[in-house]
């Protein structure tokens, strides 16, 4: 048994974490059945752990993930490495090598940050997005033993020290509620330094900070001025330290990045730089003094993960003239990030380009859908007549084309690289079948998240939108959870949720919440601002799905006040237990809806109350869980008394629903909210409701993602492929008949007759459809959790073989390893290949068996109906007869 990988705080070799919250480790081994019987865990100062500062001794236990250390044992300082190392013991007595691993502290409490907020820019300058410059010289006259730089900022930064960028980090600090909850970086820049004189500087502009952000154009939604903090702490060899940290004294410079805007773009104009700005070489004299800016402190929070960074690079497919003769380039994928150019030009010349999606039906450029967002980036050549390769710094496009506007030679591909930049997540799942339509839906569900995982969850990433649409999260989050490791990424936008919860516990629109007190001009909003059912159960979803899959029962307990103050706030607005409230998105954008409507036929009183049932039975689940129990009783009895209401109000004497819609009929399935002996019933009208449109689905936001899983769990196994390979309008596989590289808003974004639905809200880059992945995983592949030992302790595989595939292979990387499950067919013969990892159990159930022909030392016995059998870790070849 080996320990393949430490992890803490769910990453690998931390920088800047403020406590140790969580130590898990991955064990691997070729033998079978392997659990953990003891561990030892050290952590010290030193590499070779000459001195240890804790010891766990050996510890008697099995948990191998959310390992805690006692705070009032171990007192972290600020600003230092620390190392860490495992051993275990298995149950059968082998031991593990130690595996070592590392960490770096962020600052352990805030009262140790001198630094200020410092600006070149006043409260006059509210409405331009320049980029500034600021800068100091520091000098360091001994030898540096290590070096550690504290840095963020209102607005987005980039941290200089002696002319490079410090690290590989992406428009920090990303997008928080600022004025709440603001994230800081911590970076090692021992290696920028030098002995003698050294300049650091920052690089600061508008961002989603003081920037234009949301439909409505306003601006300066936290503040009217950009500003940067940076604190550098320095150890010297002799054992004595220094900090260096931003104040008046620091100087600085507007540069030449004259505009800057998320939606809008950016314009470089290279006679206003500043040549070596951030060098001791700089010989521009003309140097502001900065100010201090007044802000508080308190709401500053090291950056846990999930950091923004450059993670794909792809070169354009070609570059053609269109119809109407502009000059575009085609990269072949609809993507969120920049596009690089190397370019050279005399003084004068520019390269311009605007961004954007998609071709219209006479394949010419197609901006209409981009509403008033311009992605139009600028750059003004200086007369260096140096080569030069730029990309935008302070904003970010959805594109999968450009046209060019200008360029001072003759375009080629090779003088451009489009770049996906997104939060960096682990990749933790993979699907793969012999069915090259669903491979390429698969491809489109994890662009879909790549394009919108960009600090914050968002709807879009083209559009003057780019939102934390929290329902668009909620429905996408445990796809999301399959494809990559969120857990960094979801807790922090939670932590955002939570903070911009109404007094009386609404739940805004969108995280950050930027719209509240803004959106009177809205024809949608006006009076309903926030609180809309399956939007607002982010707040609960969000949080049980982050337990189920990673097991840590931490994010209930910080999540719980906001969940619970969710859930009083729809008893608080109910009616004898009917919640409906204000504006409503219903089975938004549905295609029962109405001509033109965005809402769905489902009437919204059925669909919140289903929301409002099934988030109150999760949060008494997650009650009882942490072990408040009075929460759990009282929630178990509302969520009953709604249960109740609910099919006394939705449901006819027959035991059908009185709503007949396809998204009525998959809510009380899926939600669980009818009785057992109705439940055939309302699953033959979905099959009803499904063959009245000749088999398509006519569902929005709210069935779409449960639609598979309610035919499955019913005995539709057949029809929820059926429904998944359909690929005529409307269907998954229809938007890939289309060329579609991500998932669409709309089923109906590009009509069979070319035409589009209407470019006020039509996005080639939504995720929210892509929810079909859980099923994907969770069914074809047959990868989920049980609920009893959540993370994947105890998983179930269960795979449902069908859809006329030869074979599928998927995997799955959880806190304790990688699970695999595949499996291939031939004729009436099938065979299945399972791993589990280390250190947990598994439940094999094989619906699709009718005998085992190998079992491959397992023992499966016929538990309702399906042979099922029980085991621990290791690879498993199962042959069966179908
Ligand atoms: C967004 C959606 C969002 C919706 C709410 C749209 O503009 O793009 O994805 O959930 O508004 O109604």
């Amino acid at each position: 048994m080996e320990i393949s990988a430490i992890k803490i705080n769910y990453q690998i070799e931390p920088i800047g974490i403020e406590k140790i919250e969580n130590i898990s480790w991955e064990l691997v081994s070729s033998d079978r059945n392997v659990f953990q019987k003891a561990y030892e865990l050290q952590i010290s100062e030193n590499e070779d752990f000459s001195e240890i500062l804790f010891d766990s001794k050996k510890v008697l236990s099995e948990e191998s993930a959310h390992i805690k250390i006692d705070e009032s044992i171990l007192k972290l300082k600020s600003c230092q490495k620390y190392f860490i190392r495992v051993r275990t013991e298995s149950s059968d007595g082998k031991k593990s090598d130690w595996k070592n691993s590392s960490f770096v502290t962020a600052l352990v409490s805030l009262d140790e940050l001198m630094a200020n907020f410092i600006s070149i820019e006043s409260e006059n300058d509210n409405n331009d997005s320049k980029g500034s410059h600021l800068r100091k010289e520091i000098v360091m006259n001994k030898e540096i033993k290590s070096a550690y730089a504290l840095s963020s900022a209102l607005g987005i930064y980039y941290l200089f020290i002696n002319g490079k960028k410090v690290g590989i980090d992406e428009l920090t600090p990303g997008w928080t509620s600022y004025n709440k909850h603001l994230l800081y970086q911590i970076y090692d820049v021992k290696d920028y330094l030098q002995t003698g004189k050294n300049v650091i500087g920052g690089m600061v502009g508008a961002g989603w900070y003081k920037g234009k952000m949301g439909f409505l154009g306003f601006k300066n939604h936290y503040g009217k001025r950009t500003a940067f903090i940076c604190q550098l702490a320095v150890e010297y060899t002799d054992g004595t330290k220094e900090i260096f940290v931003t104040d008046n004294t620091w100087t600085g410079a507007f540069g030449p990045i004259i505009f800057s805007e998320i939606y809008d773009g950016e314009i470089y104009d290279a006679n206003l730089e500043i040549k070596n700005w951030c060098e001791t070489s700089c010989e521009y004299n003309s140097w502001n003094k900065t100010e201090l800016v007044d802000f508080d402190k308190s709401v500053l929070k090291a950056q846990s993960g999930s950091k923004i960074r450059k993670i794909t690079e792809i070169k354009p497919k070609k570059i053609f003239k269109t119809p109407e003769g502009d000059t575009v380039i085609d990269f072949g994928q609809n993507m969120t990030g920049w596009i690089e150019f190397n370019a050279r030009g005399k003084k004068g010349d520019c390269v311009e380009f605007s961004c954007f999606e998609i071709l219209d039906a006479n394949g010419n450029v197609y901006l209409d859908n981009l509403r008033s967002a311009k992605q139009k980036i600028k750059y003004i050549f200086n007369d260096s007549g140096e080569d030069v390769i730029y990309h935008p710094y302070f904003t970010f496009q959805g594109f999968q084309y450009a046209k060019i506007i200008s360029y001072p030679e003759e375009p080629k591909k090779e003088m451009f690289t489009a770049f996906a930049v997104h939060s960096d997540m682990e990749v933790t799942g993979e699907f793969e079948c012999s069915n090259p339509d669903i491979n390429q839906l698969q491809h489109n569900i994890l662009w879909g998240m790549k394009g919108n995982f960009l600090d914050v969850p968002t709807d879009c990433p083209q559009r003057d939108e780019r939102l934390g649409w929290t329902g668009d999260a909620q429905i996408f989050c445990r796809t999301a959870a399959f494809n990559m490791d969120i857990y960094t990424f979801f807790s922090k936008w939670l932590r955002d949720l939570k903070e911009d919860q109404t007094a009386e516990g609404g739940v805004p629109h969108v995280v950050p919440d930027i719209l509240i007190g803004k959106s009177e001009k809205d024809r949608l909003m006006q009076d309903g601002e926030h609180s809309a059912a399956a939007w607002a159960d982010a707040a609960v979803i969000c949080p049980w799905t982050l337990y189920l899959v990673y097991g840590d029962k931490d994010i209930i307990y910080k999540q719980y006040d906001s969940m619970k103050a969710w859930i009083d706030f729809m008893q608080k607005h109910s009616n004898n237990n009917i919640w409906n409230y204000k504006l409503q998105f219903g089975d938004w954008v549905a295609l029962d809806a109405e001509e033109g409507s965005y809402f769905g036929a489902t009437p919204n009183d059925l669909t919140c109350t289903a929301f409002y049932a099934y988030s109150t039975g999760l949060f008494a689940k997650m009650a009882e869980i942490i072990g408040n129990l009075e929460d759990a009783k009282k929630y178990k009895k509302l969520y009953t008394e709604i249960v109740e209401t609910y099919q006394k109000t939705f449901f006819k004497e027959d035991g059908h629903l009185n709503v007949q819609t396809q998204t009525a009929q998959i809510l009380t399935l899926y939600f669980d909210l009818v009785k057992a002996e109705n439940r055939a019933k309302v699953a033959e009208d979905l099959i009803k409701l499904l063959e009245k449109e000749n088999n398509h689905l006519v569902t929005g936001f709210v069935g779409t993602p449960y639609f598979c899983h309610a035919l499955s769990q019913n005995g539709y196994i057949k029809e929820a492929y059926d429904l998944l390979l359909k690929d005529d309008f409307p269907s998954w596989l229809y938007q890939i008949r289309q060329g579609a590289t991500t998932v669409w808003e709309h089923w109906d974004g590009l009509r069979p007759d070319g035409t589009m639905w209407s470019p006020d809200m039509n996005s080639f880059n939504h995720y929210a459809y892509g929810a079909v992945g859980d099923w994907m995983y969770r069914v074809i592949a047959g990868i989920d959790c049980s609920e009893k030992e959540v993370g994947y302790k105890h998983s179930i595989i269960s795979p449902r073989l069908g859809g006329g595939f030869d074979f599928v292979k998927s995997s799955f990387k959880s806190v304790y390893g990688r699970i695999v499950s595949e499996w291939k067919v031939g004729g009436n013969k099938a065979e299945i290949l399972i791993e589990i990892p280390c250190n947990t159990k598994s439940t094999i159930r094989i619906p699709d068996a009718k005998k085992i022909i190998d079992a491959d030392g397992l023992k499966f016995e016929e538990e309702n109906g399906v042979l099922s059998a029980e085991t621990g870790s290791g690879i498993y070849k199962i042959k069966f007869e179908m």
